[in-house]
């Protein structure tokens, strides 16, 4: 990377951390792991000392993938997790912890701690051009946290398509997740840049059909479907999985090989709110490159979630998000977005 490159980046960080409301005198923890981008840890350190900041770095060793089930965890070595647990301390005393690790600490138990210690979190894992393409808006975040509001207010959430899905959950009093890439509030996690509205509804209120159809998007595979797969979801469980082609066969395979029950209960759901995302970004990188938030927050996508919920004491690691096209979602009979399009007129964007 040439210097044009690194100061290019500086500054990209330097916004960023405005954004989040970066004092100086506040203190930045930086962490990263063997494999994060190298020019991320400078950048961040650079950017927050330029902006006052007291600043330090954490490196952990090296984990192994977390989505993968078979995996010889004692071979793959590297214990992040004792490794983290030892320095959640230096963390809780950070304003503003930078999470550069490879699958960013979204699932890290002592997340909880950290961001209840009153730092602010920001995971930053997505390769430069995505940062600098979907950089976060006010009018974004403006836009999650109203679709966030009307969850709050809302007792039903339906999603309906022509595929054939139609599914039904109870989101009264249920936990939301905003993300609009970036955190400026004690306590908060942001994801950069992410642009999306997440509920974890009622456990097992959630009843239905979910038809994934050609195009749909299902991580981790980081792979767009190209034969339909029904989901038959009773009580918050996906009961069958149905479909003749490759991706039920994947899917089906997926689920079974992690032997674990809640591997098939549902996750959050909601949809995608960044009109700067888009949605054939997933064909354009290989996959080492990107964990891919930008196609989980293309504008209008409802994503599907199955596996953990720390809500509900759940952790399993089988943890899949399917971004869908061509949905229509009702809250208690309204229409947010009709088959992809957003219609409620405070989270329109003109395009
Ligand atoms: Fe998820």
């Amino acid at each position: 990377m040439g210097p044009s490159a690194s100061s290019d980046l500086f500054q990209l960080f330097q916004r960023e951390f405005r954004l989040c409301r970066l004092e100086p005198g506040e203190v930045v923890a930086v962490v990263s792991e063997s494999g994060s981008r190298a020019e991320y840890v400078e950048a961040s350190l650079g950017a927050a000392q330029a902006l006052g900041a007291r600043v330090f770095h954490l490196g952990l060793p090296k984990t192994h993938r977390q989505d993968v089930p078979f995996i010889d965890e004692a071979r793959a070595g590297g214990n992040r997790q004792s490794a983290l647990s030892t320095a959640v301390k230096a963390l809780k005393e950070a304003n503003l912890v930078i999470d550069l690790t490879v699958e960013g600490l979204i699932h890290a138990p002592e997340r909880g701690e950290i961001l209840g210690a009153g730092a602010r979190m920001l995971t930053i894992i997505e390769p430069p051009d995505v940062l600098h393409r979907c950089f976060p808006r006010e009018d974004l975040r403006r836009r999650v946290e109203r679709a966030a509001q009307l969850l709050g207010e809302s007792t039903t959430l339906r999603v309906t398509s022509d595929a054939g899905t139609d599914l039904t959950m109870t989101v009264a009093q249920a936990p939301l997740v905003t993300q609009y890439g970036y955190t400026d509030q004690r306590g908060r996690w942001d994801h950069w840049p992410s642009g999306l509205v997440a509920v974890y509804p009622q456990e097992g209120s959630t009843q239905g059909t979910v038809v994934l159809d050609v195009g749909d998007i299902v991580f981790p595979f980081k792979r767009y479907i190209e034969s339909p797969v029904e989901f038959v979801v009773r009580q918050g469980y996906i009961r069958e999985i149905n479909g003749q082609g490759l991706d039920a066969d994947l899917l089906r395979d997926y689920f079974a090989s992690w032997r674990d029950p809640e591997a098939y209960a549902t996750s959050h759901m909601g949809w995608g709110l960044d009109e700067t995302a888009r949605w054939n970004s997933l064909a354009l990188y290989d996959k080492g490159e990107i964990i891919g938030v930008e196609p989980r927050s293309f504008y209008g996508n409802f994503m599907f979630s199955t596996g953990p919920n720390r809500y509900a004491n759940r952790f399993t690691r089988c943890h899949l998000d399917m971004p869908m096209r061509r949905c229509t979602v009702y809250l208690d009979d309204r229409p947010i977005i009709e088959r992809g399009e957003i219609v409620h007129p405070e989270m329109i964007v003109t395009r």
